[in-house]
């Protein structure tokens, strides 16, 4: 976070948001002794998140992800490693790098206090009818997206057509995402996996195209453009990495999509999607896209989603 402010802020502003974090701090038991009823400190509990999203990782990844000072993350994996929670091994690739990784006690350590998190956000959003929790989900995101495009230095990326092994991120990404984010379950993966091997399988090279976004040998996003029709086009699977939102990619990816359809001939562009899927419909939206159709329905184990039709006349 910079700490100049760029722009004039006003002392209400800075009371309103001092006094929504006492509340949120509170509401989420940040100021228990030990987090989610663990011996683990806020930071240590974060650190064995991340270390558990990743097989293998290094400190200087962990210290960028988690914006940390390196002294302190060191004495906290030092401490990790001494009660066997992690395991270090030097890189095959690279002899001066340390790879880091939780062992089974570190994993078995780390599951039940993923589970009481997962209960206790469970039951704070339980309170609340399916209306309100979308509303609130959206207003953390406005937060995050608000805060996170600040934060971060815009990256360079490039958008770039896929390789081997793309087409099992999209779908890897796709599944964890969309269970984390708006809580679909498998059969959500499963839809992705039947759409991406049907568009390897049948692909029309001239008129259909795939774009990952990527950066540093990293991948950020996806989208596909495919035939519906000789006139008719339709955009799938946007996708772009919570750790890339909010600088643009999404909107770049559908511009891509939009100018390709376009120089190929296609009339239109039609897309499906969810109502809840704010960000993308803004996207939409500002590139010109229509709503033409909504339907409730049941999928993925969610029963009260709202199913958007979108169309763009080239
Ligand atoms: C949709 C998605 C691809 C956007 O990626 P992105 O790189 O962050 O997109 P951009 O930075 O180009 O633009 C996002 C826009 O949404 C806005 N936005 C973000 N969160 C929002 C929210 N909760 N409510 C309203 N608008 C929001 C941003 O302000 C930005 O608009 P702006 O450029 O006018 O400020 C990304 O959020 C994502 O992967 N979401 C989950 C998957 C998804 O919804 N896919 C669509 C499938 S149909």
């Amino acid at each position: 976070m910079k700490s100049t402010a760029a722009a004039p802020v006003v002392r209400p502003r800075v009371a309103a948001v001092r006094r929504f974090n006492r509340f949120y701090t509170r509401q989420i038991g940040l100021l228990d002794e030990g987090l989610l009823n663990s011996p683990f400190s806020l930071t240590e509990v974060r650190t064995l998140y991340e270390l558990a999203q990743r097989e293998k990782t290094t400190a200087a990844e962990l210290c960028k992800t988690l914006g940390l000072d390196a002294g302190y993350l060191s004495r906290i994996l030092s401490s990790f490693e001494k009660t066997n929670l992690i395991e270090k091994k030097e890189s095959p690739k690279d002899a001066r790098q340390t790879l880091l990784s939780l062992t089974k006690k570190g994993r078995n350590a780390f599951a039940p206090l993923n589970a009481r998190s997962e209960e206790q956000v469970k039951a704070m959003l339980g309170q609340l009818s399916p209306k309100k929790q979308d509303h609130l989900v959206q207003a953390m995101q406005t937060i995050e997206g608000s805060l996170a495009r600040e934060a971060e230095p815009l990256r360079s990326y490039v958008l770039r057509q896929p390789r081997p092994g793309d087409m099992g991120w999209v779908v890897y990404r796709h599944g964890i995402l969309y269970q984390q984010e708006y809580g679909y379950d498998e059969r959500f993966e499963a839809l992705v996996a039947g759409i991406v091997a049907e568009f390897i399988q049948n692909l029309d090279a001239a008129r259909e195209r795939c774009w990952i976004a990527e950066s540093d040998g990293e991948n950020l996003g996806s989208v596909f453009l495919v035939r519906k029709s000789q006139t008719v086009a339709k955009l799938r699977l946007l996708l772009v990495d919570p750790s890339a939102r909010g600088l643009g990619i999404g909107g770049h990816l559908v511009s891509e999509c939009v100018r390709f359809a376009r120089e190929v001939g296609y009339r239109k562009i039609m897309l499906w999607t969810q109502s809840e899927l704010v960000a993308a419909r803004k996207i939409y939206q500002k590139t010109g896209f229509k709503l033409v159709d909504r339907r409730p329905h049941q999928s993925w184990g969610r029963n009260d989603l709202v199913a958007e039709t979108w169309a763009l006349r080239l």
